[in-house]
């Protein structure tokens, strides 16, 4: 088969730079090396008791059918309840429309708001999917950089350079992924101020909102009602709960914006699978401080992961402020033989059997990824085994 006669479409999307060390991994683990993984974008614990009966239960009780599209009435008004609560969001139902996912929840976004040409605004490091499905849609991601010793924070001055006519919307995701960093108040402010002004919209992933450590995200569309006017809040279960492969997202628009993504979701999946809506029901209804422990081992984690590599020679982290990933720098590493990041993660990989992410992949080369989403002694043996790596490497 020709790739020519393929939809030029599929030319848009890049191959996941990840794919090959993942596949490098499973390859190493399969030989029966021990590999220690900090690629992983999951909580690595169960999903909490009370969902699974809460799903086990609706599919006993016939909740096995066809739902209306944008969500089962019940969800719809409890996360109608959750945003009032929580981030100070005031919607109707109408305005909420459930997906499979934050990840399809964005993808409805950019389909529905975004035309051909236009531009939207991604802060770098940023999660690879936002350009990826902005480009989809035709789109052009214009990026704003921003600098590990400025912990992740976005200058005025570099968003005054990207915004331009064909900016359409900007994507906000705090605390974001890969960086961690937590937007301040006074930053999300202004950046409402500039999408009122200058007429664009506020894409906010707020996946990682429970997150948190020390710091609180503060959700735009809580900023006042002209800024809520032109901003669509996505969030979902699978960070807060860890229900990733339950597939249960959400997003919370104006209403025009709401109706037109429930009609393309109509076109595309219907609704999100009823059962895991039943199971998403019961996680909102949860008492928050029945998983308040596993923000608490998250932040002891961080903690741990934070002093284990800033007592590696050469490497320099910021503090991540939410999330569960370190990004440290590891330019000082890079030479003729390990020109780049991703060569960096392969040495890594094949020197120490540790999987990580090349920053690149993230739009932040000279970086590489670690999710601390694994067990503490993964923590502690996989960084003293890149330690030691990397100490090799210097000498
Ligand atoms: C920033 C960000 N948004 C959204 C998602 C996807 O969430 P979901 O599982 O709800 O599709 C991820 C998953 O890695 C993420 O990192």
């Amino acid at each position: 088969m020709k790739t020519e006669s393929l939809a030029s479409r599929t030319r848009l999307l890049s191959p996941s730079p990840t794919l090959a060390i993942t596949a490098k991994a499973k390859q190493l683990k399969a030989q029966g090396h021990d590999v220690v993984s900090f690629g992983a974008g999951e909580p690595d614990f169960p999903t909490p008791e009370p969902i699974v009966e809460a799903a086990i239960k609706a599919m006993r009780d016939g909740l096995t059918k066809y739902l209306p599209t944008p969500g089962m009435p019940a969800l719809r008004e409890a996360i109608v309840a959750k945003l009032e609560r929580e981030n100070d969001i005031r919607v109707s139902p109408e305005q909420v429309i459930v997906s499979c996912g934050a990840k399809h929840s964005l993808f409805n976004s950019f389909m529905t708001l975004v035309d051909p040409g236009d531009e939207v605004i991604v802060i770098a490091p940023y999660w690879m999917t936002y350009t990826e499905q902005v480009a989809i849609a035709g789109g052009k991601p214009v990026i704003v950089q921003t600098r590990h010793e400025e912990g992740f924070q976005p200058r005025r001055e570099d968003f005054e350079a990207a915004f331009s006519s064909r900016t359409k919307a900007i994507v906000i995701n705090s605390p974001s992924n890969p960086a961690g960093a937590v937007l301040s108040r006074e930053t999300l402010e202004w950046l409402a101020e500039q999408a009122v002004k200058r007429d664009f919209w506020i894409i906010s992933d707020e996946i990682y909102e429970r997150l948190v450590y020390g710091a609180s995200a503060v959700s735009p569309a809580s900023l006042g009602p002209e800024v809520a006017d032109r901003t669509v809040t996505i969030n979902g279960c699978s960070k807060s709960f860890s229900m990733t492969g339950w597939r249960v997202g959400y997003a919370a628009a104006p209403i025009e914006v709401a109706k037109a993504m429930s009609n393309l979701q109509d076109q595309v999946t219907s609704n999100a699978t009823s059962f895991a809506q039943a199971g998403a029901l019961a996680a909102l209804q949860m008492d928050p401080m029945d998983i308040e422990h596993m923000r608490e081992e998250f932040e002891g984690r961080r903690d741990l992961i934070l002093k284990l590599l800033r007592a590696i020679p050469g490497v320099q982290i910021e503090t991540p402020m939410g999330a569960f990933y370190a990004l440290p720098d590891i330019g000082r590493f890079l030479s003729g033989g390990i020109p780049d990041d991703s060569a960096l993660a392969t040495f890594l990989l094949e020197e120490a059997l540790v999987a990580t992410v090349p920053g690149s992949v993230f739009g932040a080369p000279a970086h590489v990824r670690l999710s601390y989403a694994a067990s503490r002694e993964d923590i502690e043996r996989g960084v003293a085994r890149i330690g030691q790596a990397l100490a090799r490497l210097s000498a």
